[in-house]
């Protein structure tokens, strides 16, 4: 930090989780700049926009000054690659995601969301993230990719400490307990998928982890390391992120009762909804990319080998794009983009499919739930900075219908 810039570091201020935004506006304000040597802050969605399109901007991590010593090889998911392997390894899964895929999922979708407002109606009470948000996209990811629902409990236990490895490096984030517990995660994922795909390299089915089996096994374009790295991806990728859209969207429904009613009124705004949800409060905040060769970001300076922190949540709210920024308006004309799916070659695989699962559930959950109101007490944040969204959200209601 130097003296006319804010300190990054007070994001990590566990009194900032419930609004960031204020304390994000002003690193924007400021931004770009250097945090410290070879660490760089970028806020304002014109930057953040080109550096995300930047070829030169890679999104390979221990490329970095920074980056840790490498404890042996590793193979990289592809969100961590650059081409050619990048557009190589998503090639071969993009076709299960195309939009013509993902409107064929929505019957499915539909009956599993029905279900969990069924079973909220007879307890009585709604704890949105354990019993909407997130059992939500895990079970379509898994029925996606072919992996038995029973275990979700392991699943979800090992995701969670992976994403605390998705922190960005700023001073005292990433405690070397989460960064021992997130490699011992990532071992037992591999783990259980290699277990998985042997399965069904005996017994294939009629699901994206036998496809990858297929594709392993027709040629030399994806080795067994990178059919385990692109299943671990998708699973996580496919519910960490949805789990803070559903969440974080119903929160602000429930803090905007006006928003709430104009949707409950007419159902097909749910998709403009999901749209504002995504700019407002970003399910993920933050990534970050790390210069190859020397160059400048406006004016600032960058050397090969800086880390890039990029602030989606800030860009989002950029006053230079959007018109009242930090209004909540579900009927925001289109037009300015949010870059909550990242934006370039890495723009976000299951877009889509998380743009349905959101619509379907917010759709839902105005339509069907009477007098919703947050619980006292009823909202407590996860600590991550990337991954932004409730750890607990309990609602109160009439009804469910
Ligand atoms: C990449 C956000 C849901 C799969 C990304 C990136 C972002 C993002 C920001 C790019 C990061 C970067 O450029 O450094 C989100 C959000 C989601 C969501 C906010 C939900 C609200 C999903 C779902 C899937 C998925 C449901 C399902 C498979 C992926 C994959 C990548 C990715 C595979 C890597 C793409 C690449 O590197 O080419 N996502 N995501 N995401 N996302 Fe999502």
């Amino acid at each position: 930090m130097t003296a006319d810039h804010p300190d990054i570091a007070r994001l990590v201020d566990p009194a900032s989780r419930f609004d960031p935004y204020p304390l994000l506006a002003s690193f924007r304000a400021a931004s770009p700049y250097a945090v410290s040597d070879g660490l760089l802050v970028v806020g304002r969605h014109a930057d953040c926009s080109a550096v995300l399109r930047d070829p030169r901007m890679s999104s390979e991590r221990d490329r970095a000054r920074l980056a840790p010593a490498s404890k042996g090889p590793r193979t990289r998911n592809f969100l961590h690659l650059d081409p050619p392997d990048h557009t190589r390894l998503r090639r071969l899964v993009v076709k299960a995601f195309t939009p013509r895929v993902v409107a064929r999922l929505e019957p499915r979708i539909r009956e599993l969301a029905e279900g969990l407002f069924r079973e909220a109606a007879r307890r009585g009470r709604f704890e949105i993230v354990s019993e909407l948000a997130y059992p939500l996209p895990l079970r379509v990811i898994c029925e996606l990719l072919g992996v038995p629902f029973e275990d979700r409990d392991l699943l979800e236990d090992w995701s969670g400490k992976l994403s605390e490895a998705l922190e960005p490096p700023l001073p005292g984030l990433v405690a070397p307990r989460a960064t021992s517990e997130a490699a011992r995660a990532r071992v037992q994922f591999i783990t259980y998928f290699r277990e998985l795909i042997a399965q069904r390299r005996r017994s294939p089915r009629d699901d994206l982890v036998s496809h990858l089996v297929q594709v392993e096994e027709s040629g030399d374009r994806l080795s067994e390391s990178e059919t385990l790295a692109t299943c671990v991806l998708l699973i996580n990728a496919g519910h960490e992120t949805t789990v803070n859209l559903v969440s974080n969207g119903v929160l602000a429904l429930l803090h905007h009762p006006d928003q709430l009613k104009l949707l409950r009124g007419d159902p097909s705004l749910a998709a403009g909804a999901v749209e504002e949800v995504l700019r407002y409060d970003a399910p993920v905040q933050l990534t970050s990319r790390v210069a190859r060769g020397d160059g400048h970001i406006g004016s600032l300076p960058v050397l090969d080998g800086d880390t890039v922190v990029l602030l989606l949540g800030a860009a989002n709210r950029d006053p230079e794009v959007f018109d009242a920024p930090d209004t909540f308006d579900i009927t925001r004309p289109p037009g300015a983009r949010h870059l909550s799916f990242s934006a370039g070659p890495h723009f976000c695989l299951g877009a889509g499919l998380a743009r349905l699962e959101a619509r379907i559930v917010l759709e839902m959950f105005a339509s069907r739930v009477t007098a919703p109101s947050l619980a006292e007490n009823g909202l407590a944040y996860r600590p991550n900075l990337t991954l932004r969204g409730p750890d607990r959200l309990n609602v109160l209601f009439d009804d469910i219908q």
